[in-house]
Formats: C-alpha cells, sequence, structure tokens
C-alpha cells in the first residue's frame, strides 16, 4: 500500500494518518475499508461527526437525487428551497417536541466558526467582553474558541494572547467534594472576588476531548439558573455532544434546562457533510444584516441530507432502536471494566457517548493498535491521553456493534497478559 505521498507532501500537522496508516476507499454503516479490502469497524466516527453511519442509505439518496436533478449547491446565505426545507424539519421535528425555541444562524461550516459566533453574540448582547470557561474544555482552533479551549498544548497555539477568559472548575473538579457551581455563584455575586462578571458562560454536557467527563442534570440546572440570577448568557457547545449522541437529539435534554444560545455542528448534516448552527433565545437575536458573514454558510446538499436525518427523530421505531443500542453498549462497556480492572478504571459518558478511562496512556495507545490491527478504529482523548473514546454510530447493527466489541475486549486482553 502507497502511502509514501502523504509523508512526502502532506504537513506534518497530519495526525489520524498516522494513527491508521491505511488508505481508506469505501465506507458503509459502521464499517469502513482500505484499498487491500481490510474491513474496520469504526468506533471514532470522525471524532462524532457520523453519527448516522457512513453513507446511510436514507441519508444519502436524497443527496444524490438533489445532485442529480441539478439543484443549487452553494448560495451563500440566499434563501433556497433546500434550506426552506431544512428549517421547517427542524423546527418540526427536533425543537417544537422539545418545547423549544430558537432563532438559528447558519456561521460558516464548522463547529469553532457557530462556538466563535455565539461568543460575539454574547459579547454584543451585554456589551461585556469576559467569558466563563470550563477546565478540560474544548471548543475548537480558532483564536476565541482556542481562549475558551482548557487544554495547555491546544492553548499554546496560535501564539498570541488569549484575553478576556475566567476559567472555573467543571463539575467533579478537581475532585468529587469541591461544589464547582456555588463556587461560581459566589464568585460571581462577590464584590470582592476580583472576578468581573462575564458576558457568558459556555460549556459542553459532555467534555469529549477533556476525557468523556459527564456533566449531571443538577449541575446543569444549577449553572442555568446561576447564569439567569446574575444575567450571563448561557452558551451550550453541544458540537460533539449533540446531533443525537447521546441517545437524544441534544445531550442537555435530559437536564430539562433550555440553554439562551446552543451550538451545533459535526453530525448536524448526519452525512458528514459540513454544516453548523447556532440556535438564539428569541429575544437575543440583535444580529444586524451581514454583520457576521462569511462564504459557507448554508451548504445545500447538507441541508438536504440534516433534513433527512431530522426526520429520523420523528420516528418511534428509530429513537426506541437508539435507545436500545444505547443500554447494550452500556451493557458491554460495564462487563469490560468488571473483565479488565488492570486496564480499565471507569466507564464514563453516557449513552452512546462512551468512554474508557484507563490506568494510562500507555495501556490505550496498546489497545488503540493491537485494536486497528484487528479492525477496529478507536481514538482517545482527555489531558493525559488516557481514556479510549467509545462511539460507535447510534444506528450501529447488533452483529457490528458486538464485533466491534470483541476486538476491543481482545486487545484489552492481550495488554493485560503482556503486562
Ligand atoms: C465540543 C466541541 N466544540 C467545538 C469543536 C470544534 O469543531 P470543528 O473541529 O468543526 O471546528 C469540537 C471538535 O472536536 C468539539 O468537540
Amino acid at each position: 500500500m502507497d502511502i509514501d505521498i502523504f509523508a512526502a507532501y502532506e504537513s506534518n500537522v497530519r495526525r489520524y494518518g498516522r494513527s491508521y496508516p491505511t488508505v481508506f476507499t469505501k465506507s458503509l454503516g459502521a464499517t469502513i475499508w482500505d484499498e487491500t479490502g481490510k474491513p474496520y469497524i469504526d468506533f471514532f466516527v470522525g471524532s462524532g461527526a457520523l453519527n448516522y453511519g457512513h453513507n446511510n442509505p436514507d441519508i444519502m439518496v436524497p443527496a444524490i437525487q438533489y445532485l442529480n436533478d441539478k439543484n443549487i449547491v452553494l448560495s451563500l446565505d440566499m434563501y433556497t428551497a433546500a434550506k426552506r426545507d431544512f428549517i421547517a424539519v427542524f423546527v418540526e421535528s427536533i425543537l417544537k417536541p422539545r418545547g423549544l425555541s430558537y432563532k438559528i444562524q447558519f456561521p460558516g461550516p464548522t463547529g469553532t466558526t457557530a462556538n466563535e459566533a455565539a461568543l460575539a453574540l454574547a459579547r454584543k448582547y451585554t456589551g461585556r467582553s469576559s467569558v466563563m470557561a470550563f477546565t478540560n474544555a474544548y471548543h475548537g482552533m480558532s483564536l476565541g474558541s482556542l481562549a475558551v479551549s482548557g487544554s495547555a498544548s491546544t492553548r499554546q497555539l496560535g501564539g498570541v494572547a488569549r484575553h478576556d477568559v475566567i476559567r472555573v472548575p467543571y463539575e467533579n473538579y478537581p475532585n468529587q467534594t469541591f461544589d464547582s457551581a456555588s463556587y461560581i455563584d459566589h464568585v460571581l455575586g462577590d464584590p470582592g472576588s476580583g472576578i468581573e462578571k462575564p458576558a457568558a458562560i459556555i460549556l459542553e454536557p459532555i467534555q469529549a476531548e477533556g476525557g468523556m467527563n459527564t456533566a449531571s442534570a443538577p449541575w446543569l440546572s444549577e449553572i442555568q439558573r446561576i447564569c439567569r440570577k446574575h444575567d450571563v448568557v448561557f452558551i451550550v457547545d453541544d458540537i460533539q455532544a449533540g446531533s443525537g449522541r447521546t441517545g437524544d437529539f441534544f445531550s442537555f435534554e435530559f437536564a430539562k434546562i433550555e440553554p439562551d444560545i446552543v451550538c451545533l455542528s459535526k453530525s448536524l448534516s448526519g452525512s458528514g457533510n459540513p454544516l453548523s448552527i447556532v440556535l438564539i433565545r428569541p429575544d437575543m437575536d440583535i444580529w444586524n444584516p451581514g454583520e457576521h458573514s462569511g462564504t459557507f454558510r448554508g451548504n445545500n446538499l447538507a441541508f438536504v441530507t440534516s433534513a433527512a436525518m431530522c426526520t429520523m427523530w420523528s420516528d418511534r421505531q428509530f429513537t426506541t432502536a437508539v435507545e436500545r443500542t444505547a443500554d447494550k453498549l452500556q451493557d458491554h462497556l460495564d462487563r469490560l471494566v468488571a473483565k479488565f480492572p488492570k486496564c480499565i478504571e471507569q466507564k464514563r459518558g453516557r449513552g452512546l457517548m462512551a468512554g474508557l478511562k484507563c490506568r494510562s496512556q500507555a495501556v490505550v495507545d496498546r489497545v488503540h493498535d493491537v485494536a486497528f490491527e484487528n479492525g477496529l478504529l478507536i481514538e482517545s482523548s482527555g489531558p493525559n491521553r488516557d481514556v479510549i473514546k467509545v462511539l460507535p454510530p447510534i444506528t450501529i447493527s447488533d452483529v457490528e456493534l458486538d464485533h466491534g466489541i470483541a476486538i476491543l475486549d481482545h486487545a484489552l486482553r492481550e495488554k493485560t497478559n503482556g503486562d
């Protein structure tokens, strides 16, 4: 297999190509194939960007039809029939059944652009400049998103100062006895705290890159209450945990909260086509026309696939199947935790957004390599890269799920035997 061209011409910055040193060609559902024809079960799914699997026919067939019929693809933020259909389906199938009411902004196509827009709007709305962000947060690689991210190696990038961020402890940080919500409440109300009132608090309900740390429903409601009490905009970055990943469409539904702003991207298109939206509490939509701009605001192919994906959430059979798959995955992981105590410290995450906190990065690295050799893609996360992310498509078949877990079991067993 020829991979020399990548080393010769592609920048050193490439990462996942090094992690999975083969050349991929085809993909369907939870399986991808390299050019030798070797299949791999995908428990990584584009880092949460393919929750509905690869080339899901229910999502891709309408897109193929759309292209075949010579429909418009790029339209900046002009009105198109595809955008109209997407908005209608998103409102009817996603927002209304959940009792949510938002205006929809289409920023550029990536997650980080959505976060930049959310932060800019919160600053404009409040007239304040600083933002509260959490330990181990990850919000993207553009400067504003980098500033609110936690990881030291990520934050060092950019080479310029990242001002106006107040770092606060996420739930259970640094340990389970510290009550971070009441700390935040206290410093915001105390004129002697030395902490100015921020424009916004931004958080991920599950910190994926930060190590699959999960916020509880009471903690999320408390943060919302604190935001309302102190008149601070509450932004939820649901870019990786949303769009179905936890088994609900939004990862915060279980907490019955209604954030002021919600950012979605990654799996939002359902197909791997780039698409982002910022959901804005209607009275906060104070943008002037064209004030926040960008070329790729509204990729019509992504609108078509996203509308097909959103429709699936109105189908009871679909949502029941996702819940069942989430339970099955959780059972599998409980079994692995009990079986490999020398490798695994604890299970993390919720629903199909799961992780295994391991005893060290060395364990994760070895398990990753053995899994890859045996046909399974997994990735690591966390500040010490000692958490295995387990993100199968939420539509994965039982056979593929069982097969992927069997390969993971084998890789963990090999690691235990090797110790
Ligand atoms: C929670 C979260 N926010 C933002 C981003 C950035 O998204 P993008 O890589 O599309 O800019 C990511 C990407 O992993 C993410 O996980």
